[in-house]
């Protein structure tokens, strides 16, 4: 059915001139059902313009991978199989699953390699996604294509009578945008706000969809922008669910602001239309001044951007005749979520979102209580099974979206108001607007790990990647919590000797270091002769030894960066097992 859809645009496309110079067919990510899932990251090209093709990368093609569909109470098991150049990991976004599985930026997956966690699918019905976590190189994998939808289904949402034919009436639709060098290339170090929209991979997009209630799953991958949502005749849609499940009821709404890594699925009732058209649109020509995106063209570099502050289509779509089963109504109920009970409230938290101070507006990073992220710090320790709320401050320049792993969470206030109702579900990412404090409510069931942390952190990509993250470990009864928590380290700091020395030198399968740590260890990086990152391991995991058993005979270069950011190199020959 999905082919099809895919063909008769196609046809359309050709045979319709004004459509063919305007749109292109959008696509429909193919699926892929459980229990055991293959993914294979490559890098490859997409031809987006006429010309130069784009270097991309992907999963199992050349741009954003297959939807992955889950059942609720399955249990499945991954391969995730890094054919890329560099190291990657990656992480299954709004998953509630064992800090190991979770594919942060420790579960690190070197080139060549084959990664693959396992775990009982415990979320609610709601649309996820996957995507790149490697610190640092965030912004870079998914720039370039990396990422997929993941859809949980549940016997609750599926008793509901609403639109759930896949590509039919139940369109995925990962929404970003993307700014090209003149030969074709994506520009991501100096810019993170796109000059063209692209959904699924397709800019300027149309898809034909039929005249009934059609339910969209809109995910904003943006680098940094958020999208105002709305139909362009300005008709009302309603909000049915967030990030991590459906809301009570519907909300009717005619605009929707969506962060970065937000979710929302709407129904937009399309009965009557048949033979019209009708466009998606991001009216972000009315976004208040702290929103990301809000920043008008002219804007000086890096900020300015051809949407910057202005109205655009997402996506076009011609409404074709109904289809035999069609849903019609917008249910008026939806599923009965019980509340977390803020009488169970055993602790509360605090994050600060700042502005490192002392850099100019063009050049200013951001951070969580006043520091950036290291990977030897546990910025926080909950105890297993608390109940918790955590209060998001803002006090930089800006909005971020937070996001924070393991849990899903429901808002407790903004600034001391009630959340609107399309943002009183479960969510795992929050847009954190200037100046304001959010307080969330969550759980910290099932998963603790006295080692392996969990992340939180803005999700705007080179916010995240520059340091606006930290880490908290879910521990068990009766472990120790480090008197200083804020600053505990995993590794004390050791050794003072320069420069750095690595033995056994040759090597086979395990490399040693000495020094430097006196300002405690961050990375070791291992490249090849051609500069490829093939191995990446976090600071505490390489006092143990590096485990090299896996590289190919050969001269090879190892970085370590210490977390002052000073770099150390040593060469190793890696000869192959005796
Ligand atoms: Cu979408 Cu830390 O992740
Ligand atoms: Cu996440
Ligand atoms: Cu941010």
């Amino acid at each position: 059915m999905k082919r099809l859809l895919l063909i008769t645009g196609f046809v359309f496309y050709l045979l319709n001139p004004g459509f063919a110079q305007n749109y292109n067919p959008l696509q429909i990510p193919d699926t892929l059902v459980g229990p055991t899932f293959e993914l294979n990251m490559i890098d490859t090209f997409r031809q987006f313009f006429p010309g130069q093709q784009t270097i991309t990368s992907g999963f199992n093609g050349n741009w954003w991978g297959p939807t992955l569909i889950m059942q609720k109470g399955e249990s499945v098991q991954m391969y995730v199989h890094n054919h890329l150049n560099d190291s990657t990991t990656v992480h299954w976004h709004g998953l509630h699953l064992p800090a190991v599985m979770d594919g942060g930026p420790h579960q690190i997956i070197p080139p060549g390699t084959t990664w693959s966690p396992y775990w009982k699918v415990d979320n609610a019905a709601a649309t996820y996604f996957y995507h790149p976590h490697l610190h640092e190189m965030t912004e870079k994998q998914l720039v370039h294509g990396l990422g997929g939808f993941l859809i949980v289904r549940d016997s609750a949402e599926a008793a509901l009578k609403l639109p759930r034919t896949y590509g039919v009436d139940d369109i995925p639709l990962a929404i970003t945008d993307r700014k090209f060098t003149s030969d074709n290339q994506f520009r991501y170090t100096d810019a993170h706000y796109g000059d063209t929209v692209i959904v699924n991979g397709v800019m300027n997009a149309s898809a034909t969809l039929p005249a009934q209630v059609v339910r969209f799953r809109l995910l904003n991958v943006a680098q940094e922008r958020a999208y105002l949502i709305g139909l362009s005749d300005n008709r009302n849609f309603w909000v049915i669910g967030g990030d991590g499940g459906l809301l009570d009821t519907p909300v009717v709404m005619n605009r929707l602001l969506m962060g970065v890594a937000e979710r929302y699925e709407i129904l937009v009732d399309l009965t009557g239309m048949e033979g019209k058209e009708l466009k998606l649109m991001a009216f972000n020509a009315s976004l208040e001044t702290d929103v990301n995106g809000s920043e008008p063209v002219n804007t000086p570099a890096p900020f300015g951007n051809k949407l910057g502050r202005r109205n655009f289509m997402i996506l076009h779509f011609k409404i074709a005749a109904k289809t035999n089963n069609p849903v019609t109504n917008i249910p008026s109920q939806l599923i009965p979520n019980t509340q977390l009970d803020t009488a169970d409230v055993v602790k509360q938290r605090q994050v600060v979102l700042g502005d490192e101070p002392n850099q100019n507006i063009f050049n200013v990073r951001s951070w969580l209580d006043g520091r950036f992220f290291k990977f030897d710090r546990i910025d926080h320790y909950v105890p297993l099974d608390n109940t918790e709320i955590w209060a998001i401050k803002d006090e930089s320049a800006g909005s971020h979206p937070f996001h924070i792993h393991d849990v899903q969470f429901r808002i407790v206030d903004i600034n001391g108001a009630p959340p609107p109702a399309h943002r009183a579900g479960w969510k795992d990412v929050v847009y954190v607007r200037r100046n304001t404090t959010v307080r969330f409510i969550t759980k910290f069931s099932d998963f603790a790990d006295t080692i392996k942390p969990f992340m939180y952190h803005c999700h705007i990509l080179f916010h995240e990647d520059e340091g606006m993250m930290a880490q908290f470990l879910v521990v068990p009864p009766g472990f120790q919590i480090p008197a200083d928590s804020t600053s505990a380290v995993i590794s004390p700091v050791q050794n003072t000797n320069y420069p750095i020395e690595v033995f056994p030198n040759p090597a086979s399968s395990v490399l040693f270091f000495k020094g430097p740590q006196d300002a405690g260890m961050y990375y070791a990086d291992v490249f090849n002769e051609l500069g490829y990152n093939v191995l990446r391991v976090p600071g505490p995991d390489a006092e143990n030894g590096i485990n090299i058993s896996f590289l190919p005979q050969g001269t090879y270069f190892i970085r370590f960066t210490d977390q002052k950011k000073r770099m150390y190199i040593a060469q190793f020959l890696k000869l192959s097992r005796e």
